[in-house]
């Protein structure tokens, strides 16, 4: 009988060796939270769709961020309901928006914050579509335009960090040239490069009222099919002044995270997106799947894959397993 001469299992006896060789570790300094503000007073609303996951009222939502922040959480990014939608979704540029509300009481109550704005349109308009239509189609041009507004007035109101995520072309160099235009030079951008029209987006869309009203978005989001394209994507959200990029949804598109990471030398952001949430919790509720560690597997998979930080709505369940030491 020949026995093995080499003998992996040497490293996986116990923990405190598991732990010396692990290659990959999640830390608080990796997550980003996601946070809906919504019109009205006095409100904190679950998500149906979403367990865990609640709309906050601009009065509620200081209370929202200092948990985040007492968990150890350094960065939030900002989704808004606002009470009225007009055609190309004025509230988004306008000083008393629901997000320029949101970020002064955030900037004034939780300074030290990292305060991230989402920057499309699908939330503000009638018709749930990411910028201006011209017939049935959104209009790259006319909403480069309004972008820009609605950047400057995220930069004037306190953002951090700004985040489009409509997928017009050209829209990271509008955006840094109407920033750097109106002295914003030092805020940079996150572009969502690679984002997938993809069905994983469904209980966002709920949450956020931002289903579109016709149709769907694969005129201006990828193909799931496409891995070329993306890193394409990639190249022109980088040569237009990029800070970071960022693929979504995450799961179904490690190989392009993956890809991503190879090419470029900026930071790579992933999206853990509502469905990936939903999809978890629901198994977990049902009792099929070990929640907290399916979790734990799919955000350490999102990082091995190369993601540098992850945008997620299990961000302060991670927290809370860090400090009690998982
Ligand atoms: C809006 C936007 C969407 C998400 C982030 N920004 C939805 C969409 O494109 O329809 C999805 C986030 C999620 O599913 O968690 N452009
Ligand atoms: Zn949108």
């Amino acid at each position: 009988m020949e026995f093995p001469k080499l003998r992996p299992r040497r490293l996986r006896l116990k923990e405190n060796i598991r732990s010396l060789v692990r290659e990959t570790v999640i830390t608080l300094d990796d997550l980003i939270y996601p946070i809906f503000v919504r019109y009205g007073e006095n409100i904190v609303e679950e998500v149906p769709s979403m367990p865990g996951v609640f709309r906050y009222s601009v009065d509620k939502v200081a209370d929202a961020v200092k948990e985040v922040r007492d968990l150890g959480i350094k960065a939030v990014i900002l989704f808004g309901i606002p009470e009225h939608k007009d055609e190309v979704g004025s509230d988004t540029w306008s000083n008393e928006g629901i997000i320029q509300r949101a970020l002064r009481v955030i900037k004034k109550e939780v300074p030290e914050m990292y305060v991230i704005t989402d920057v499309c349109f699908c939330e503000y308009t009638t018709h749930g579509h990411c910028g201006v239509l011209k017939g049935d189609t959104v209009d790259n041009d006319l909403t480069l335009e309004n972008l820009k507004k609605q950047a400057v007035s995220h930069a004037e109101n306190g953002a951090d960090m700004l985040a489009p995520s409509g997928m017009m072309d050209g829209m990271v160099r509008a955006i840094r040239s109407a920033l750097d235009e109106a002295g914003y030079t030092h805020i940079p951008i996150m572009a969502y490069s690679a984002k997938f029209a993809s069905a994983f987006y469904g209980p966002f869309r709920e949450a956020a009222e931002s289903a579109p009203a016709f149709g769907d978005r694969r005129s201006y989001q990828m193909d799931p099919a496409n891995a070329r394209e993306a890193l394409k994507e990639v190249i022109l959200d980088v040569t237009e002044g990029a800070d970071i990029v960022m693929v979504k949804p995450a799961l179904a598109y490690l190989d392009i995270i993956y890809r991503v990471r190879q090419m470029t030398l900026l930071p790579v952001c992933a999206y853990n997106v509502s469905g990936e949430y939903s999809l978890i919790k629901a198994a977990g509720k049902m009792g099929w799947v070990d929640e907290r560690k399916v979790m734990w597997e799919v955000l350490t998979s999102i990082k091995r894959a190369g993601a540098d930080m992850i945008i997620t709505y299990f961000a302060k369940e991670v927290a809370q397993d860090i400090i009690k030491g998982r």
